[in-house]
């Protein structure tokens, strides 16, 4: 029998650490936006859906098994217009408002700072709290970080003290706008860049609370919007390094097939369709690379942290669901979309801290879907669950040596991605084959640390466009892989068409 030709052969030396890939990448994302908090995270404390103080306790559960680092929280575009003021004291004394951005629907503030807190502990994580600089104040920023981070005697404090909360919350993400150039106000670079460094100055750090405030920044490949918040971010003012005012400066990126209105079908594709969104994934990589050289320019020390704080697949909204709820079904191509993504953080995880999936709950690539009382997890959840051993890990480089490429839409692209870290004595693999319908063979050969044992799961479907249903939870599930054998420091894996692979690799001594 003639061995097949591997469709990716590559070194990786396991004595080499490099940049630690921190677990920040792993981020998560709830904006008030169709279901994803009213129906998804929030159901009230009334509710015969099980909760704890409102807080639907079946989405904590199934959240909590993939250690979410942070929570960006309460856009996006709803950021932009939300007044926080409201959202805290007696909920049913909570001014209403109009959700303009999204299905034009009533906002009854019912879960607000309190709420999103109280959130954030029973998930064990961050918070990431993006302010609104479009339709709000400096002052109205400044009190919300009074509010949520300062002891003692202060107006903020006291009126938090009055809403039930005695001790101050810790909070180090800060967001600073949204989509500037969009919905968070339609201005231009040279019009924003000041606006953020004037709202960082009064998003203080009160106490030991050190905030971490990152810029909202730019689109996909817009390079000039970085270069020019960059240039606005690193230049003096008087004796003072600017570079203590922002800690990131962020980006966004979406995967879609089609256009912009008609993005494409979560579960129905062509092959086409499924390669077109492979190569749109791929361009993640290029594109925090771009980001990142323009930052090196302006900061060559890497002082500055580039956010990918959305990014995800955006289809087609489910047929008969409201359109301004972004809710979406999600496919084993989803998972195969959000692994590609997380080879090309962990490649670059000396410049991109931080990362944020468009979003957990019932919105565009979420991690569970919730229909009244039940609950489904998605693919792209196994995949934030199996990729957990990276967290804080340090990247390995994989040095790709011959990799098997296929033209997409006049571009080439690999058709498998893989990725590597070590910690505590034992490498996490990762390695995806983007095709969907023919296993690759991968050959890897591992130098520096002797691999005293190799075990692994995969995530598969029987097709590309399997997904999860309520009635169907368990189609894509991960499961034990022994597709893997390993002699001296040779690595050789048949990975199953269009699957996600992770390894487990106990090093010596
Ligand atoms: O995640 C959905 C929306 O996508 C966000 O509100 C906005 O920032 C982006 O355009």
């Amino acid at each position: 029998m003639t061995e097949p030709t591997a469709a990716l052969s590559a070194v990786i030396d396991l004595d080499v650490p490099g940049p630690t890939i921190s677990r920040h990448l792993y981020g998560h994302f709830a904006e008030h936006l169709g279901r994803c908090i009213y129906g998804g995270f929030w159901v009230g404390e009334d509710s015969p859906i099980p909760n704890e103080g409102g807080i639907r306790a079946d989405v904590v559960e199934a959240l909590r098994a993939l250690d979410i680092p942070n929570l960006r929280w309460p856009g996006g575009c709803f950021a932009d217009e939300y007044h926080w003021s409201d959202g805290i004291g007696p909920r049913a004394d909570r001014p209403r408002m109009i959700n303009t951005h999204w299905g034009d629907v009533e906002e009854n503030n019912h879960f607000g700072t309190h709420e999103f807190m109280a959130l954030c502990e029973l998930l064990g994580t961050e918070p990431y709290v993006s302010s609104n600089v479009g339709s709000g104040s400096v002052r109205e920023a400044s009190d919300w970080v009074e509010y949520l981070t300062r002891d003692g005697d202060s107006p903020m404090a006291r009126l938090r003290r009055e809403n039930g909360r005695d001790e101050p919350w810790k909070v180090r993400f800060w967001g600073v706008g949204n989509e500037p150039w969009g919905c968070g106000g339609n201005l231009r670079a040279e019009q924003f860049a000041p606006l953020a460094r004037q709202y960082a100055t009064y998003a203080r750090n009160h106490g030991g609370n050190e905030l971490y405030r990152i810029a909202a920044g730019a689109s996909d490949d817009d390079y000039q919007w970085t270069a020019t918040l960059m240039k606005e971010v690193t230049s003096r003012l008087g004796d003072r390094d600017p570079r203590d005012l922002f800690q990131a400066v962020s980006f966004h990126y979406y995967t879609f097939t089609g256009e912009w209105s008609d993005k494409g079908s979560a579960t129905s594709f062509t092959r086409d369709e499924h390669w077109t969104a492979m190569s749109r994934a791929l361009r993640v990589r290029q594109y925090i690379a771009g980001h990142a050289a323009v930052m090196d320019a302006y900061d060559p020390t890497k002082k500055i942290g580039l956010a990918l704080d959305e990014w995800g697949t955006w289809w087609n909204v489910e047929p008969g669901t409201n359109p301004g709820f972004l809710y979406q079904q999600n496919a084993m191509r989803d998972a195969l979309v959000a692994a590609v993504h997380f080879d090309a953080f962990h490649d670059h995880a000396d410049r991109l801290r931080l990362a944020n999936i468009a979003q957990t709950v019932n919105v565009l690539q979420a991690m569970v879907l919730t229909d009244e009382d039940r609950l489904v997890l998605t693919p792209t959840y196994h995949v934030f669950e199996m990729n957990r051993p990276h967290h804080d890990a340090q990247a390995l480089a994989v040095r790709v040596r011959d990799r098997a490429e296929r033209e997409v839409d006049g571009a080439s692209i690999p058709t498998v991605s893989a990725s590597a870290s070590v910690k505590d004595g034992r490498v996490a693999l990762s390695v995806t084959n983007l095709d969907p319908d023919a296993s690759a063979r991968v050959e890897l050969d591992l130098r520096g640390r002797d691999v005293t044992a190799v075990s692994g799961r995969v995530l598969a479907g029987a097709d590309v466009a399997d997904h999860n249903t309520f009635d169907g939870p368990t189609t894509v599930a991960p499961r034990a892989f022994d597709g893997a054998t390993l002699e001296g420091g040779r690595l050789v894996l048949d990975v199953p068409a269009g699957a996600f692979v992770v390894l487990d690799l106990a090093l010596a001594g």
